[in-house]
């Protein structure tokens, strides 16, 4: 399938007898695999008789694993299609003896996983989806303030591509001009108290143009770029990044990278709601505290708050 999407990308037409030729097979087993890519993958392919077969849109595939592991210290594995890259990252920590680092990339996810049980539409080789193992060692102190720690590192790592508006949102969110474009989502396993493992899950929207499915306003790098960009060579900037980033948490903790954070926050000083549950408070925002906590001034009083559950808005969001 790989060979096959590694011709149609460029979305120019190719008659059956070249890719049969090119794959070494018939041409009606070339139109049996065209079908199955419309059917598996969600492709659409236009078929005119003269010319021959074309994506509608041209793609580009992630480079193969090697590529990757040549380039990086992580081992990296590329996976085609999957349910979610975070539920195949928790089988492996669940089948592993001893938890290693590794990422694990797909082009696409069938039931890609965002917070408070969200879906993440994640459609075939149009944005980032990976998830990278990480062993915690040092303790559950070591987990806190990581998922900010983690979207500092995607904050740097897309910082590069020039994004007007690009910065934070608490806990995890990366926007910009209000737009979200990549989210994080922390899995943990084992005992935080002992021995554990979390997966760090991260889904950028690369060259997604439509997703009529998504419910919260959204952008993508090709929208606001105007151009398709390299899944590959961002997601190589973003694996560096969070090496970097991890390695200022394991030393230092969260402490060592708040003020940089602090600085890329968006809703920094802005009045917001803050929803856990049935609870909604309204507040200012001053900040994350060491442990990465939102700091809410709300009646003359500031509080800190943290948990997966929370979400935040701007207060004069209508
Ligand atoms: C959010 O809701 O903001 C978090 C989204 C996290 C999505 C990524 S895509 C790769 C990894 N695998 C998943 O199933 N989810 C994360």
């Amino acid at each position: 399938m790989r060979a096959l999407l590694r011709v149609l990308g460029d979305g120019a037409f190719h008659s059956g007898e070249e890719l049969g030729a090119l794959l070494g097979v018939t041409r009606s087993a070339v139109w049996k695999r065209l079908q199955r890519l419309e059917a598996d993958l969600g492709l659409c392919i236009h078929a005119v008789r003269g010319k021959g077969y074309r994506l509608a849109e041209p793609l580009m595939l992630l480079e193969d694993a090697a590529y990757f592991s040549a380039r990086l210290t992580w081992p990296v594995r590329v996976l085609d299609s999957v349910d979610s890259t975070n539920l195949e990252a928790l089988r492996y920590m669940t089948s592993a003896a001893q938890i290693s680092p590794i990422c694990i990339v797909a082009e696409q996810q069938t039931a890609g996983r965002g917070r408070r049980g969200r879906p993440w539409v994640s459609p075939y080789a149009e944005n980032l989806y990976l998830s990278v193992v990480v062993p915690v060692e040092g303790g559950a102190r070591q987990l806190d303030g990581l998922s900010l720690t983690v979207g500092l590192a995607v904050y740097r790592a897309l910082r590069i591509y020039d994004l007007p508006g690009l910065g934070l949102k608490w806990p995890n969110d990366l926007l910009v001009a209000g737009r979200k474009i990549a989210g994080i989502l922390l899995e943990l396993h084992g005992d935080p108290a002992d021995k554990c493992g979390v997966v760090i899950g991260i889904g950028i929207n690369v060259n997604m143009l439509r997703a009529p499915e998504v419910d919260q306003a959204w952008t993508s790098l090709r929208l606001i770029r105007g151009e398709m960009l390299c899944r590959s060579e961002l997601l190589y900037r973003v694996c560096e990044s969070l090496r970097t980033c991890l390695a200022l948490h394991a030393q230092g903790g969260f402490a060592a990278l708040r003020g940089e954070w602090q600085a890329a926050h968006l809703w920094q000083g802005h009045e917001v709601v803050l929803t856990s549950g049935q609870q909604v408070i309204g507040g200012r925002v001053r900040g994350v505290d060491e442990g990465g906590a939102l700091l809410l001034e709300s009646e003359g009083a500031t509080c800190a708050y943290s948990g997966g559950e929370l979400s935040l808005r701007l207060a004069d969001d209508s």
